[in-house]
């Protein structure tokens, strides 16, 4: 869009090639009108003629009410040149009345305000586009006043909107790494950002008007497996009860080699069978944790219990169960995806006392842009006997075992807490046993195939068959 400004000013630099050529082009850019009629407005209706009469000269600009400058310069060559020279000014500021445009000066508080308030207009023809947009996580930032979240024009300049076609296909950089840099920093270097001419953009997984948060539900998962369509089956050769691990651990958490890892437990509606989103103006997720984590140093098994009690009794949400899953601490790790050679295969990465996977970990609820709420939790709760009605359904042979179990069992019988949790215990304690059984036995067939660990694996040829 600079263009002709450039041109403005390069023609006063003294080692300009044609100085002659310059001085016209200046001229044309600088004098009201002739821009007009310079060859630049090809194409344009009479009416946005008229607007460019004054919207095409560089210098116009107007002060606005936070006392910073907006440029009001519009050039016709771009726009002339866009798609939306078809819709015409009128298309987009039919507001405008030109009885008093222009002389009557017009209050407006802010850039931001300015575009928020614009957007409307591309409802009338991008219905399906503006209905995606809504359903986002950028317009629900929005909607709580991010300033930050983008709006239409921070990635489509309405006045030199190019036709989609003209970007050709995945070679055209996708405008998310301008606010996301240290997240694009990171893909590039990824397998898939790495892929040559079948390198991903961030819109393969994340959609690009309908962005859902990343962490909600199971979307990312199933935008892998869509493409990934032998995955699971690839898994299944060497992970037992894969169905189990990829719901419970995510993609990246193996392959992402050098991510820290940690468990978040989401709050899950197990009648519904989805995770719990709080509602617009109802914070209740911070402090209802708040006031189960008495003194601040993490919920422990109890606090967890009666943090879901408090939830179950509070809500018409149904049944409120949590959902353990192992994932990478950081945005940027969840981006650090590397070749299949690198990903973690080593049982013992996660079935080992003490693994590091289990060292961190945190309560989730959805607030109401689907970004995760949290609350710590001490990384004892994984291992707790009073954590067993909570977090029962997740646990690591191997690493988060419930010392106490056999005790508990007698104690939970003699206090009379009920055949429930009794019944929860011993169904419990088989499926470890069985569990055992089966990591057992992977490893000493791992081990008779001479690959315990997974720097003795070359890259590709390590498939057991
Ligand atoms: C006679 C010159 C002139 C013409 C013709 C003109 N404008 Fe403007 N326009 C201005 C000036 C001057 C301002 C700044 C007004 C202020 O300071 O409040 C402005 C401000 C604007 C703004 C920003 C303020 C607002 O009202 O939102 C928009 C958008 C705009 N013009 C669009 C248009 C469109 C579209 C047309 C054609 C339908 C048009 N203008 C025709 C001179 C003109
Ligand atoms: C596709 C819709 C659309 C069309 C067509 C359109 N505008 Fe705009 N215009 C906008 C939006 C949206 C903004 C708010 C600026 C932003 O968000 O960057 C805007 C802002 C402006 C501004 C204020 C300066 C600025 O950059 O914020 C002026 C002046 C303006 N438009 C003039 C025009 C003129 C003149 C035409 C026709 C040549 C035109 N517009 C065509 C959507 C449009
Ligand atoms: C975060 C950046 C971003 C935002 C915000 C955004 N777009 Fe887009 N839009 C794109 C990109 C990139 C494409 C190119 C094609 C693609 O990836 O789908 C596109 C394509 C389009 C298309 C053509 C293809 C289609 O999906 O119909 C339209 C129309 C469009 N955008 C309108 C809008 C409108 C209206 C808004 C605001 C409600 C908006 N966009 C917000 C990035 C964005
Ligand atoms: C008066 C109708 C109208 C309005 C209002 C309008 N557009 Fe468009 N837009 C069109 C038409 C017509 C096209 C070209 C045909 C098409 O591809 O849909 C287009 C194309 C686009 C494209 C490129 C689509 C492609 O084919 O790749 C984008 C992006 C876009 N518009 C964004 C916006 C944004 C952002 C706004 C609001 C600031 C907006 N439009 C407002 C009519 C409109
Ligand atoms: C104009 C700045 C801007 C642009 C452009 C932008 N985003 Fe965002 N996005 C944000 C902000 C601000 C947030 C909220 C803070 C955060 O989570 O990083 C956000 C949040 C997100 C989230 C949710 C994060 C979470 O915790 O779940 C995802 C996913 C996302 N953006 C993806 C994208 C993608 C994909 C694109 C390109 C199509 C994109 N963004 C373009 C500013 C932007
Ligand atoms: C191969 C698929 C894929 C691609 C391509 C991809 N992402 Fe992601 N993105 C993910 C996954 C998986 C997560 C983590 C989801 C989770 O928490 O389980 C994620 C998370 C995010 C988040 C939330 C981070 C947070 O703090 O929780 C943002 C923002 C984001 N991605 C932006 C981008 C941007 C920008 C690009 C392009 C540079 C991109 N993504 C490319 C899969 C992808
Ligand atoms: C749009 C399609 C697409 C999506 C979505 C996608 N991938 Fe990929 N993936 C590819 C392509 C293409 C390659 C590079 C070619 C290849 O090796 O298969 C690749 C490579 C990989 C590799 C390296 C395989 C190897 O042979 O070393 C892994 C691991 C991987 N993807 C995991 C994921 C994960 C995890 C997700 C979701 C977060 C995901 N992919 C989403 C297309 C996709
Ligand atoms: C428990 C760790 C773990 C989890 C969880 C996991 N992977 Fe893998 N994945 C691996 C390992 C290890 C390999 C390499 C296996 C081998 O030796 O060939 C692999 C291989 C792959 C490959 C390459 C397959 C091939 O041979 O062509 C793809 C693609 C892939 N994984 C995608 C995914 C996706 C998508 C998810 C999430 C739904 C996922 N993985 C979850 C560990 C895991
Ligand atoms: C990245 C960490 C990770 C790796 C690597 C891993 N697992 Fe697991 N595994 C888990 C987690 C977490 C669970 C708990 C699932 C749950 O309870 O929801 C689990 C559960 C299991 C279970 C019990 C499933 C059930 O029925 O509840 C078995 C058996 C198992 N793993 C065996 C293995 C074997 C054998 C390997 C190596 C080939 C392996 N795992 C590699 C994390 C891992």
């Amino acid at each position: 869009m600079t263009r002709s400004r450039t041109m403005g000013v390069t023609a006063t630099a003294p080692h300009l090639a044609s100085p002659i050529l310059a001085f016209v082009l200046a001229i044309a850019f600088l004098i009201p009108g002739v821009a007009a009629h310079a060859g630049n407005d090809k194409g344009l209706s009479k009416e946005d003629k008229a607007c460019l009469e004054c919207h095409a000269k560089p210098g116009l600009d107007m002060t606005l009410a936070d006392g910073k400058k907006l440029s009001l310069y519009i050039p016709a060559k771009a726009f002339a040149e866009s798609t939306h020279n078809s819709s015409g000014c009128d298309g987009c500021h039919s507001e405008i009345d030109m009885k008093s445009h222009g002389t009557e000066k017009k209050i407006i508080s802010g850039k931001r305000e300015q575009s928020l308030a614009l957007m409307d207009s591309c409802r009338d023809c991008h219905k399906k586009t503006v209905k995606q947009y809504e359903d986002s996580v950028h317009a629900a930032l929005v909607q709580e006043g991010s300033q930050k979240a983008p709006l239409c024009s921070d990635c489509h300049n309405p006045h030199a909107t190019r036709s989609a076609k003209d970007m050709t296909g995945h070679a055209e950089p996708v405008p998310c790494e301008k606010c996301h840099e240290s997240i694009a920093r990171a893909y590039t270097e990824s397998v898939h950002g790495q892929a040559g001419d079948e390198a991903l953009v961030c819109t393969d997984c994340h959609h690009t008007h309908n962005v859902k948060a990343a962490s909600l539900g199971e979307n990312l998962k199933n935008e892998c497996l869509s493409c990934h369509r032998d995955a699971v089956a690839k898994h299944k050769v060497w992970l037992p009860n894969t169905e189990r691990h990829l719901e419970a651990v995510s993609c990246p958490a193996c392959h992402s080699p050098k991510a820290k890892r940690r468990v978040n437990l989401r709050l899950y509606d197990g009648v519904a069978r989805q995770q719990v989103s709080e509602k617009v103006g109802v914070p209740q997720f911070v402090r209802m944790a708040q006031v189960a984590d008495m003194d601040g140093a993490g919920l422990d098994g109890r606090a967890l219990w009666s943090l879901l009690q408090d939830f179950n009794r509070s809500g018409e949400e149904g049944k409120m169960v949590l959902r353990g899953r192992l994932e990478v601490q950081t945005g940027v790790e969840a981006h650090q995806l590397a070749k299949k050679s690198q990903a973690i295969k080593d049982c013992d990465t996660c079935h080992r006392e003490g693994a590091e996977s289990f060292q961190s970990v945190s309560v989730t609820m959805a607030g109401p842009d689907g970004r995760p709420l949290r609350h710590d939790a001490r990384k004892g709760v994984l291992n707790s006997a009073e954590s067993l009605g909570s977090v029962g359904g997740f646990y690591a042979i191997g690493s988060t075992r419930i010392k106490l179990l056999d005790t508990l069992l007698i104690l939970t019988l003699i206090a009379g807490i009920g055949i429930p949790v009794a019944h929860l215990a011993v169904k419990w304690l088989s499926n470890r046993a069985r569990a055992k059984r089966v990591v057992a036995e992977a490893r000493s067939a791992a081990q008779a195939k001479g690959q315990t660990s997974p720097d003795d694996r070359r890259p590709g040829g390590n498939t057991p068959n």
